[in-house]
């Protein structure tokens, strides 16, 4: 059963994948109830995120992993399965592994570090390429800052389009790192563009707030409580204000992407006269996934 779908779904996606040169993708999203897994392919390698089953019973999935590797024509040990894990905003970052198993994936003109054991995330989000690539076709010439960064893939596509300086924000130094070596990955020239590891949420203000930008990529994670934080994080409470610090800082004509995964997510910020805002998700959530409401992504450009 589980293997049909999966032939079926690399055939819908086959010409998509040529046209747009596309070696990752999501080519499963529990399509079959009875099986509830999520199954992203990255080059030659594959992830399988078992995601449980409504009742709540744990299942086996890795009685699947011969089927997807076969079916997917991937060496066994190339399949990484994730079990299920219940997460909270703290645990969501921590590491699962030690295995430095790291690897290459191309996306667009960037090339990415990508890790599929040890932690819960891979390095890099699918259902932002889209996104990613529309950053970059406007970054030439351009400032861009790049919050809750994670692995610096937005940074890569703004610096590789010829950006003219890209900050990369994140509290985390494993990520920042992890982005550094994106840059070195893509001979990007580090030298011209600033890491910064920040709370972004720290009121007082971070170093990158004293600054203004052209562009200003804004995904923050839906809650967030890690100890490094002064406060606890909720982007349905917390996105107004937050909405109201970042657009300040954008130059006149100024663009703002921000994005949230959070399913239920209302917004609430009100647009003053002097941004127009448009709602961008049908445009950036991608092909490959059957779930339409992965994100939603809002574009808010400065007028004057
Ligand atoms: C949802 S991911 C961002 C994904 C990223 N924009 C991308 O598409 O690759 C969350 C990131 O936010 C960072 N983060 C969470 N809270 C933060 C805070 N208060 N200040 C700075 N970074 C934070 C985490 O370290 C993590 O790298």
């Amino acid at each position: 059963m589980l293997a049909n779908r999966l032939r079926k779904n690399l055939k819908k996606l086959k010409g998509w994948r040529k046209t747009h040169q596309i070696q990752c993708f999501r080519v499963y999203d529990r399509d079959i109830p009875e099986i509830p897994l999520i199954i992203d392919v990255y080059g030659d390698r594959a992830v399988v995120f078992d995601r449980g089953r409504a009742d709540g019973s744990d299942g086996n999935p890795a009685e699947y992993c011969p089927i997807i590797a076969d079916t997917l024509q991937i060496e066994d040990r190339y399949t990484y399965l994730k079990a299920r894990q219940r997460q909270s905003g703290k645990e969501q970052y921590e590491k699962l592994g030690e295995t430095r198993d790291f690897f290459e994936v191309t996306e667009g003109e960037g090339q990415f570090w990508v890790n599929l054991n040890d932690y819960l995330d891979t390095g890099l989000f699918l259902d932002h390429r889209s996104l990613r690539k529309r950053v970059g076709d406007m970054s030439a010439g351009k400032k861009v800052l790049n919050l809750f960064a994670y692995t610096g893939s937005f940074s890569v596509y703004a610096a590789l389009a010829g950006a003219a300086e890209v900050w990369t924000v994140d509290m985390s130094n494993t990520y920042l790192n992890w982005a550094r070596r994106n840059f070195t990955l893509n001979d990007i020239d580090a030298g011209k563009h600033r890491f910064v590891r920040e709370d972004i949420l720290m009121p007082g203000r971070p170093e990158f707030s004293h600054e203004t930008f052209d562009i200003i990529v804004l995904d923050p994670p839906t809650f967030s409580n890690s100890k490094k934080m002064v406060k606890p994080f909720d982007i349905q409470t917390d996105h107004i204000q937050l909405l109201n610090e970042m657009t300040s800082l954008l130059n006149p004509n100024g663009t703002l992407f921000f994005s949230t995964n959070f399913r239920k997510f209302q917004l609430e910020w009100k647009v003053t006269p002097d941004f127009q805002l448009k709602d961008i998700s049908d445009k950036t959530v991608p092909f490959d996934y059957r779930d339409k409401k992965i994100h939603r992504c809002y574009e808010i450009s400065r007028l004057s």
